[in-house]
C-alpha cells in the first residue's frame, strides 16, 4: 500500500475521554502512538497521557517532520532522535517505545540513539517513502507527491532491519513491523530477533487478522511444546551464511 493519509486523529483529549474507555471496556491492551511537529508537542501529549489509567505503553512515531528544523524528520538523524527521546523520557514514567523510521540513513545508529536516551523498547519499521506516477498523465498518483509504502512488499527490508538492530543491540526488546499477514511472517520476525510484532496494512483486508495470528501462534507453540520466547532470535544464533548487506 502507498498512502499519504497523514496522521489525522481525534487529539489527545478526545482519545482520553472517548477512545481509551471504550478500548479498556473491550479488555484491550492499549499502546498510545504519539506524534508531533515539535519536541514541545510530543512532550505535551505525553504529559497529557501520563496519568491515564490502562495505558500499557507510549509509542513515539518519530517519522514526522520537525517544523523547527526545516522539516527534517525526527527519525532521520540520530542527533534529532536523541534530543526528542531524552525530552520525552524526562516527561514520562511509562514504558517508552520508540518507533524507528526505515528511511534513516543509518538505522542502527538511530536505534542506538533512541536506546541511549531512554527508549525501553524499539519498534521497527514505519513506512518507506515511495512514489507512484500515472504513466499517461505523468502526474504523481498521490496528491502529496510521495507517500508511505507498507505491506508485503516491504517485509524483506523490515526483516533485515530487525535482524541488524537485534544483532547490534541484543539487550533491547524489539517489536517487528512490516508486511505481516500470515503466521509464517510472524515467525520470520521472531527469528530475526523481534519479541513482539505489529500488524498494519493487513488489517485493511481483514480486521480480525491480529486475533487470528495470536491464536495460530499459540497453536504452533503448543504443537511443538515450545514457548514464544524460544522462537526469538533463532536466526541470530544460526547466522546469515553471509553478510546481511549482500547485494545482487
Ligand atoms: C494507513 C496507514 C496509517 C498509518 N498510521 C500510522 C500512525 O499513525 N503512526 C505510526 O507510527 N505509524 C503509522 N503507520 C505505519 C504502520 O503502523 C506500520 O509501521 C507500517 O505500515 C508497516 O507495517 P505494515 O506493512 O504491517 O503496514 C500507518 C500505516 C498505514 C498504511
Amino acid at each position: 500500500m502507498l498512502n499519504a493519509i497523514g496522521l489525522q486523529n481525534v487529539g489527545v483529549e478526545a482519545f482520553l475521554a472517548e477512545k481509551l474507555p471504550r478500548l479498556r471496556a473491550l479488555g484491550a491492551t492499549v499502546i498510545a502512538n504519539v506524534w508531533g511537529d515539535t519536541e514541545e508537542e510530543y512532550v505535551a501529549v505525553v504529559e497529557a497521557l501520563q496519568d491515564a489509567e490502562g495505558l500499557a505503553a507510549i509509542e513515539l512515531n518519530i517519522s514526522c517532520p520537525n517544523v523547527e528544523k526545516g522539516g527534517m524528520l525526527f527519525g532521520n538523524s540520530p542527533t534529532a532522535t536523541a534530543s526528542l527521546v531524552s525530552r520525552v523520557r524526562a516527561a514520562t514514567r511509562s514504558t517508552l517505545i520508540v518507533k524507528l523510521s526505515p528511511n534513516a540513513p543509518d538505522l542502527v545508529e538511530s536505534a542506538r540513539a533512541a536506546r541511549d536516551t531512554g527508549a525501553d523498547v524499539l519498534s521497527l519499521v514505519n513506512t518507506f517513502v515511495g512514489m507512484a506516477i500515472d504513466p499517461v498523465t505523468a502526474r504523481p498518483r498521490l496528491s502529496f507527491g510521495t507517500g508511505g509504502l507498507s505491506g508485503p512488499a516491504i517485509k524483506p527490508l523490515a526483516v533485515r532491519m530487525v535482524f541488524q538492530v537485534a544483532r547490534a543491540l541484543p539487550d533491547v526488546p524489539l517489536m517487528g513491523i512490516g508486511g505481516i499477514s500470515v503466521l509464517s511472517d510472524v515467525l520470520e520476525f521472531l527469528a530475526a530477533g523481534a519479541s513482539a510484532v505489529q500488524i498494519g496494512t493487513a488489517n485493511f483486508r481483514d480486521p480480525g487478522v491480529s486475533g487470528r495470528l495470536v491464536k495460530e501462534l499459540a497453536v504452533y507453540c503448543a504443537d511443538r511444546g515450545t514457548a514464544v520466547s524460544s522462537l526469538v532470535g533463532r536466526a541470530q544464533r544460526i547466522g546469515t551464511g553471509g553478510e546481511a548487506g549482500a547485494e545482487g
